[in-house]
């Protein structure tokens, strides 16, 4: 624990960087970086650095192991499992300075950028060239934020995930060294994925500070349905088979009648409370959708589905999105002075029906507020737990429902974060998930880290 940097300390960090500016210990800084927007929560760290190049990223990092120094990297704040949240106090590495995007080079399907670019701007400049950068958490995260989680969201069913996309880093090590992995080619064998390693690592073996992007084409045609159901087994049903059928679907999101109550009212979106699911289709001509849109139908109606409304305004489509993507603050906005604590498991598809039953049934089980929801096509399950972390006996039963539905998903195949990462929320679930495999990223981590110094506390 390093709750405060001594003078000599605090000048030297300032004379790391270009600016002296871009250090701070006041207090409103060294509070505003102690929590992303879980209920996870740090004690406030010694300063917060802002660099600006690789160069002086190094610096810091020597300096840091010279000092036994702790760091946390930290980008947009938007994490939902304290991934960025300083345990150890020391410094915050906070890279939202490093926000160039150095170059769209469209004709290669690429990008280079620094890791506090957000995701939106990439995708405006993106877009200027009829690209775009398809994973899409909802929330507007640095790139370096989205690369340190391995982040995804609606999009990913059909476009994949972050480490998809990231073709070649630069990472400076602790200790100060810097090194790149990867390439620009579109495939490479050559050897071990150390590019992959660092994605998902959440900053604890190295910062990333430049990345290659594959970017990939804005789709020509979309198309938008809200599918409804006479029950969450029928329409959960419907997502295995839509996938199995390959369908292909750019997004296949359920929503469950408590959450589209909390959308209504917000966005006066007039959406049916019962079960439904959110989709899209992205295709090269309209007749090439209708005709998708016309499989879909058959496969919903199978089903059961007791309506299959196509969003034709763009406005209304994007209401819609805009509705989804805003799920978690709505859900807060309806609990004022409450917090949450979000399931995020995924499972292979076809355990996708159980899975959400077993889910809600868990929350009835807990006498609970939980609004069951999902990037469906991944089969991936949010339960956004609404309590008060102050009353245990509560809280406890927000904990029993994550850990029933992750030791469910885990035995089924699959993983206790489908997205969101480990951060501090996840740590207990991963001996269950990976067994010895988690020694071995432990040994990686004390290989790359030997002191421990960089995001202490997260993923071990
Ligand atoms: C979502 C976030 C919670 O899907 O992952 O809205
Ligand atoms: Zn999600």
């Amino acid at each position: 624990m390093l709750d405060e940097f001594t003078p000599r300390q605090a000048a030297e960090l300032a004379g790391l960087v270009a600016d002296a500016e871009h250090f701070s210990t006041g207090r409103s800084n060294r509070e505003s970086h102690r929590r992303d927007i879980s209920c996870h929560e740090g004690p406030p760290p010694a300063g917060i650095i802002w660099p600006t190049s690789t160069a002086e990223v190094a610096r810091i990092l020597a300096w840091a192991d010279a000092e036994d120094c702790p760091v946390t990297p930290w980008g947009a704040g938007t994490s939902t499992e304290g991934n960025p949240v300083p345990v150890a106090g020391g410094l915050v590495l906070d890279l939202t300075g490093m926000n160039r995007i150095i170059a769209v080079r469209a004709e290669d399907l690429q990008a280079d950028v620094q890791p506090g670019v957000f995701r939106k701007e990439l995708n405006r400049q993106a877009g200027q060239h009829g690209l775009f950068f398809p994973p899409d958490p909802g929330a507007d995260a640095t790139i370096g934020g989205m690369i340190a989680n391995n982040a995804s969201g609606v999009r990913t069913v059909k476009y994949g995930a972050t480490k998809d996309y990231v073709m070649r880093l630069t990472v400076v090590l602790p200790g100060g060294q810097v090194i790149d992995t990867g390439c620009r080619a579109p495939k490479s064998s050559s050897g071990y994925d150390l590019t992959r390693l660092f994605v998902g690592s959440e900053g604890t073996i190295g910062v990333v500070t430049e990345a290659t992007l594959r970017l990939t084409g804005l789709p020509a045609h979309v198309l938008a349905t809200t599918i409804t159901f006479p029950d969450l087994a029928s329409a959960s049903r419907a997502v295995a088979l839509m996938i199995g059928g390959g369908l292909s679907p750019a997004a296949l999101e359920l929503l469950t009648p408590g959450l589209i109550e909390l959308m209504n009212r917000e966005k006066d979106l007039g959406l049916p409370l019962v079960p439904s699911l959110f989709c899209e289709f992205h295709g090269i001509s309209p007749a090439h959708l209708e005709e998708t849109a016309a499989l879909a139908r058959e496969v919903c109606n199978e089903c059961g589905a007791t309506g299959f409304r196509y969003a034709t305004e763009e406005r209304e489509r994007l209401n819609l999105w805009r509705a989804r993507h805003e799920a978690w603050e709505t859900i807060h906005r309806a609990h004022p002075g409450r917090e949450t604590l979000i399931v995020d498991a995924a499972v292979p598809i076809s355990r996708y029906p159980e899975m959400v039953l077993f889910a809600r049934e868990q929350v009835e089980k807990q006498d609970v507020t939980g609004y069951v929801f999902g990037h469906a096509g991944d089969g991936n399950l949010h339960v956004v737990l609404v309590g008060d972390p102050a009353d245990a006996n509560e809280w406890g039963r927000l904990e029993a429902v994550n850990h029933a539905v992750v030791e469910a998903a885990v035995q089924a195949g699959g993983t206790c974060t489908g997205e969101h990462g480990v951060g501090i929320g996840k740590r207990k679930f991963m001996a269950l998930e990976h067994g010895a495999g988690y020694d071995l990223m432990r040994r990686i981590k004390n290989l790359v880290d030997p002191k421990g110094l960089m995001n202490p506390g997260k993923i071990f």
